[in-house]
């Protein structure tokens, strides 16, 4: 495995995970192994970091609502097929939801809809939430529709609880993005 992934692109979607602020740190070690990241952001993932947090560590502007005042069209579409893996890190509960039903109200969705390429999900979320048999039966769907599902650590979680829930370390993460991308060079 190289260290450095120029050409390499990633669509990053950010959601509303109290673990979303971990999502620059992130962001930036991928930018740091060269490659060229596109974040886009929920309107969850809003409200736990911020847009201009995540466009100075990706050097992109980042993709937030499919409804834009201006009147932009945003290509969505070629963006999914032009990545080469998109990864959701935090992926919240109700982002789970919406992958394995096919729902598609934010742009994130949309482009999830849209993508051809290998898509990995961590999601994040308070213990109870994570063993809840709703999320664990999005998960597994997920998994049958070939997502990667990179599963929460276990430690101390945001709520002061104890149990699975974590987003993994960013090293795991790139790591697991790196086995993934390295896996759909040789199968191609
Ligand atoms: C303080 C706070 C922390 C939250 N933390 C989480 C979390 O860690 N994981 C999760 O799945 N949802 C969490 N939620 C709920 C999500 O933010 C909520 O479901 C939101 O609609 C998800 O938005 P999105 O689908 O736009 O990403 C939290 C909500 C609040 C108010």
């Amino acid at each position: 495995m190289t260290n450095k992934a120029s050409n390499k692109k990633i669509l990053f979607g950010v959601t509303g995970s109290i673990a979303a602020y971990k999502a620059p740190s992130i962001v930036r070690c991928f930018k740091q192994k060269d490659y060229d990241v596109q974040v886009v952001l929920t309107s969850g993932g809003s409200r736990f970091t911020t847009p201009l947090t995540l466009s100075t560590v990706s050097g992109n502007t980042v993709l937030q609502s499919m409804w834009d005042d201006k009147g932009t069209w945003h290509n969505h579409v070629r963006l999914a097929k032009e990545s080469d893996v998109l990864i959701i890190a935090p992926a919240s509960a109700n982002c789970l939801a919406k992958l394995a039903n096919g729902l598609c109200d934010e742009m994130l969705y949309a482009l999830y809809l849209s993508a051809t390429c290998p898509v990995i999900v961590a999601p994040a979320m308070d213990l109870d939430m994570w063993k809840h048999s709703s999320v664990q039966r999005n998960v597994a769907q997920l998994a049958q529709d070939g997502v990667h599902v990179l599963e929460p650590a276990t430690g101390f979680l945001a709520s002061g609880l104890e149990g699975q829930g974590r987003l993994p370390d960013v090293e795991v993460i790139t790591a697991f993005a790196e086995d993934v991308l390295s896996q759909s060079a040789k199968a191609s």
